[in-house]
């Protein structure tokens, strides 16, 4: 048989069902293996879409899309840019090659899916206060190797982020994505439906706050106080709810026990480590990704020290977050 000849099976929602319910827990743990099997709706929606002003080569299973056929750098049409937006949303984490973008041009093109945030803890480029600066090299180490979606902290954490390569080692430095939706769906159905209904506590301090002097710690309280975001929200435009838990910033499930909240956090923050719901970006200089950052988390490998690696962030100001 050629791969062209491969038949292709539609399994009904029943089917998907039952497999799923196959998952088993592996001996003596809380890890589930087993297929996926509610991948495949997702993934086969995917593999069928088309877009009008570019075309989108898919990356994995339910996430990652990278997009050919369009130039960032110069002006883009308000339709082009509702289709990226429509792909963003689809894809949940969209990549270019070959964007050779100015700070300008980063900042042009971020802001035309809204307005941008300045970020109190972490270090501008000299140019442009909205976009964040991440330059290491020999003395400065990555430290955004754990699973977050960035600046859950906020009341109006940011709807997605675009990111520029600028420089990045020869080998390593790659950028993990996980779906966020798959995460909730793979939850056993009895923890699904508990966490519809949960809140968590989200602060910035244990990131961010340690290193402050305490003057300015108190001050930043101030300026942000703890938040509450629901533990499933449902994504403004998909409808779908997507798990919304992090290891960086959430810092208590409200309505249980300390013990339990602690439980939870860790249970929920691991989902994100299956592969099956991931895709991986090996970057090259003047890539750039876009993700949205309710629909998926991010975990930049810090495989390269000593070289150096220097990206630019700019993220986009949202909504609240709600069910
Ligand atoms: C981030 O955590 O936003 C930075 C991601 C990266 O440098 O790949």
């Amino acid at each position: 048989m050629t791969t062209t000849d491969a038949i292709i099976v539609e399994p009904t929602q029943e089917q998907i069902a039952t497999v799923t319910k196959s998952r088993r827990m592996l001996p003596n743990t809380t890890v589930m293996n087993g297929p996926c099997a509610y991948l495949a709706t997702e993934r086969r929606r995917l593999a069928a879409l088309q877009y009008e002003h570019f075309e989108v080569t898919q990356l994995s299973a339910t996430i990652g899309g990278e997009i050919q056929g369009l130039d960032l750098t110069g002006p883009l049409s308000d339709e082009v840019i509702a289709e990226v937006r429509k792909a963003l949303h689809d894809y949940k984490v969209i990549f270019w090659r070959n964007q050779p973008l100015t700070t300008d041009q980063h900042v042009a093109f971020a802001s035309r899916f809204g307005s941008l945030e300045t970020h109190p803890f972490l270090p501008p480029n000299t140019n442009q206060p909205e976009l964040v600066r991440f330059a290491k090299n020999v003395n400065t180490s990555g430290y955004e190797n754990g699973w977050h979606h960035d600046v859950t902290w906020r009341a109006e954490p940011s709807m997605g982020a675009v990111l520029h390569a600028i420089t990045v080692p020869a080998v390593g430095g790659d950028t993990l994505f996980a779906d966020m939706y798959a995460a909730y769906d793979g939850l056993p159905d009895d923890i699904r439906e508990r966490v519809n209904t949960m809140t968590a506590e989200h602060d910035f301090m244990s990131a961010f706050g340690r290193l402050l002097p305490k003057g300015e710690r108190d001050e930043m309280r101030e300026r942000y106080p703890l938040v509450e975001h629901p533990v499933a929200p449902r994504h403004e435009a998909t409808g779908r709810r997507y798990l919304y838990v992090n290891r960086y910033f959430t810092s208590r499930i409200l309505g249980v026990s300390e013990a339990e909240s602690i439980e939870l956090i860790e249970m929920l923050s691991r989902q994100a480590d299956y592969p099956e719901y991931q895709c991986r970006y090996r970057w090259q200089n003047d890539s750039v990704a876009f993700w949205d950052n309710r629909a998926v988390q991010h975990y930049a490998a810090s495989d390269y020290w000593p070289e150096k690696r220097v990206m630019e962030r700019a993220s986009v100001i949202g909504n609240r977050p709600s069910v």
